[in-house]
């Protein structure tokens, strides 16, 4: 059995008085039984979040880093300075990533081994545009995505990993795929690792569904058979919505 893990992506949202606030209104009532439950913050408050919810079951990560360990990369952070100050999480990836700043299947890759390496679990994105999906491509575009994404990683390291199926068009614009249309995606996610590293590591990855998922959806999305979780942006930020997430 898959063990569900719900992920807020904070953006760029909150400042650190914010997220004292928050932490302090869902501390009481977070815990969930069997269910992995993350705050993927900005930088900046990483450490006073992981203070502020220290005894409750809710894990901090990033929402992004550099690959390398240290060097002249102005405004960059490494994976070792995430871990330093308490992220167990990274998400690598996002589609805002590879859209404004660059991100390409490349440096996921990168990106995944060295998370990987520094014992940070990568939740990993994929998902197509809405122009890719008319064009009847998206199944080429998100198992490119896990290919590149994949390439070199070990059995071992791969069911250390999260991905998380967010299709494009779906992303803070309140339109939700189908809970069928996301779980056919991550269908044909899993067949990929299927054939990349056989049936008993590709039935243990955990693979998210993300886009416009809120406390009326969650409970559709997370009955079907290939979803594991869910990565959510907007909703997360609402101390009362995300306790109704976590709680599914
Ligand atoms: P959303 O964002 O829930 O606001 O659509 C999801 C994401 O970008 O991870």
């Amino acid at each position: 059995m898959r063990k569900p893990i719900i992920a807020g992506n904070w953006k760029m949202y909150k400042t650190i008085s914010e997220a004292i606030e928050f932490a302090n209104e869902i501390k009481h009532d977070c815990d969930t039984e069997n269910v992995e439950v993350v705050i993927c913050a900005p930088f900046t408050i990483i450490k006073d979040l992981k203070n502020a919810l220290e005894g409750t079951n809710v894990k901090i990560g990033a929402q992004n880093f550099h690959y390398e360990d240290e060097g002249a990369f102005t405004g960059e952070i490494s994976a070792k300075m995430l871990r330093e100050v308490g992220a167990e999480y990274v998400i690598v990836g996002h589609s805002e990533r590879r859209q404004y700043f660059n991100e390409t299947d490349e440096t996921v890759n990168l990106k995944v081994k060295k998370a990987l390496s520094e014992s940070l679990t990568p939740i990993i994105c994929v998902g197509e545009s809405l122009e890719q999906r008319d064009s009847g491509i998206t199944e080429k575009i998100v198992t490119d995505q896990i290919k590149a994404a994949f390439s070199t990683v070990s059995p071992e390291e791969a069911i250390k990993t999260v991905i998380a199926y967010e299709p494009i068009w779906a992303i803070g614009t309140g339109k939700t795929a189908t809970s069928a249309q996301a779980n056919e995606v991550c269908l044909e996610i899993r067949e990929e690792l299927l054939k990349i590293y056989g049936e008993e590591t590709s039935e243990k990855i955990r693979i998210q569904y993300g886009g416009s998922v809120k406390p009326g959806n969650i409970k559709e999305i997370m009955s079907q058979s290939d979803i594991d979780g869910a990565l959510v942006g907007g909703a997360s930020l609402v101390a009362e919505d995300y306790l109704k997430l976590i709680k599914f």
